[in-house]
């Protein structure tokens, strides 16, 4: 009798218009096979192959030429684009999956030699991350002095997102996430090492939300709140994002807004604050503040799940690496099946290898 009202791994969802058949998502993951930043037919036959989740969430996906940093990563800003998208939206529904676009603006995180002629590394102030990254020109270069983004630079931006967010619906996309972790534009507004911006954008937490925040707002007036998902990464230092005061108050913040604007799901990445107690908090915090979705990520087994969506801690869970060489995950988590493990070497190379080629279980 319990487990009837308890949600499972293998529990349909059909509130909120959504329709999953369970409540595995498939977590975002750049894999770089987009040559000419344009979704190409190997992609569809890679995201088909994993449509037994309940959701895929893509790779980060950028909504403008400025943040295309990476290499080989796909973009959804021009009509090549969006012809490209709709391949992988129908190729995934005709496996009965439903997926939403992750958009991906990289900010600071770029190199320019990866990105189209006229296109410009911007961050909120003019602070370079430390690393070095891929280029396919020149192998690996140190990143680069990003520009400070001027106020049209930031109400532009703010319209590609929202362009963007439109042609994921024309694409036939179920609905976007915006990435809002893991040290890219947006959680680059957010943190004050990184923005140290002097105008409404920032200073206190309420003017380092404020990009996010209209960011999210004009995306759910272009496509409908129902279709709008962030993720986040609070106490991330991934791409050097130093830790400050305050991460629990900026993100306790967010949430309420986000309950306010009445969007679909929150993304959690819980990698970093799960080390501490306060982050660990935070997740709480944020189940109790937020009333639609709650998606948790990082780390998860197929047991770790269930009893995350026993104990109502979350209603859906992602997942990133089991699902790269395990295209049937869920159907090796359901009969206690043996897991491939994935191979780093081919995580972001060009083609098929380490990519569409990992078996089924048979
Ligand atoms: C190859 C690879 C690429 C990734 N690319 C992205 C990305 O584009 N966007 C994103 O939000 N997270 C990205 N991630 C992070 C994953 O979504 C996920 O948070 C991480 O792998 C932890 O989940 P897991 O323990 O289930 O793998 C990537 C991870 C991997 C391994």
């Amino acid at each position: 009798m319990e487990n009837q009202t308890k949600t499972h791994l293998f529990s349909p969802l059909s509130q909120h218009g959504l329709g999953l058949k369970n409540r595995i998502v498939m977590a975002p993951m750049t894999r770089s096979r987009a040559v000419g930043s344009v979704p190409n037919a190997l992609m569809a036959t890679y995201y088909a192959q994993r449509a037994s989740s309940g959701l895929i969430i893509t790779e980060g996906t950028s909504p403008s030429p400025d943040g295309l940093g990476y290499a080989r990563i796909p973009g959804i800003f021009n009509e090549e684009q969006v012809k490209g998208w709709e391949k992988v939206a129908d190729a995934v529904h005709l496996k009965g999956s439903k997926i939403f676009v992750q958009l991906m603006h990289t900010g600071r995180i770029a190199h320019p030699e990866n990105m189209p002629e006229g296109s410009r590394v911007i961050a909120p102030a003019a602070i370079k991350a430390k690393g070095d990254m891929w280029t396919d020109s020149s192998g690996m270069q140190p990143l680069p002095l990003p520009e400070p983004m001027s106020a049209a630079d930031i109400a532009l931006t703010i319209q590609e997102f929202a362009q963007a967010a439109k042609n994921a619906v024309k694409a036939g996309l179920d609905g976007v996430e915006l990435h809002g972790a893991n040290g890219y534009l947006l959680e680059q507004f957010l943190n004050p090492h990184v923005n140290t911006r002097t105008d409404e954008y920032g200073g206190n937490l309420t003017n380092r939300s404020r990009f996010v925040l209209e960011v999210v707002s004009a995306i759910a007036d272009a496509i409908g709140k129902d279709k709008v998902g962030i993720r986040l990464s609070p106490y991330n230092t991934f791409n050097d994002m130093p830790y400050y005061d305050g991460i629990f108050d900026t993100y306790d913040h967010l949430v309420k807004e986000f309950e306010k604007l009445g969007i679909l799901y929150v993304h959690v990445v819980e990698s970093a604050a799960r080390e501490l107690e306060e982050g660990r908090r935070l997740v709480e915090t944020i189940r109790e503040h937020f009333s639609n979705l709650l998606i948790l990520n990082g780390g998860y087994t197929g047991e770790k799940a269930e009893k995350a969506l026993e104990s109502g801690r979350a209603d859906l869970i992602a997942f990133g690496m089991p699902f790269i060489s395990n295209p049937d995950f869920p159907q090796r988590i359901k009969n206690s099946l043996p897991l491939a493990s994935p191979k780093t070497a081919s995580f972001y190379s060009a083609d098929q290898v380490g990519y569409t080629d990992y078996p089924f279980y048979e």
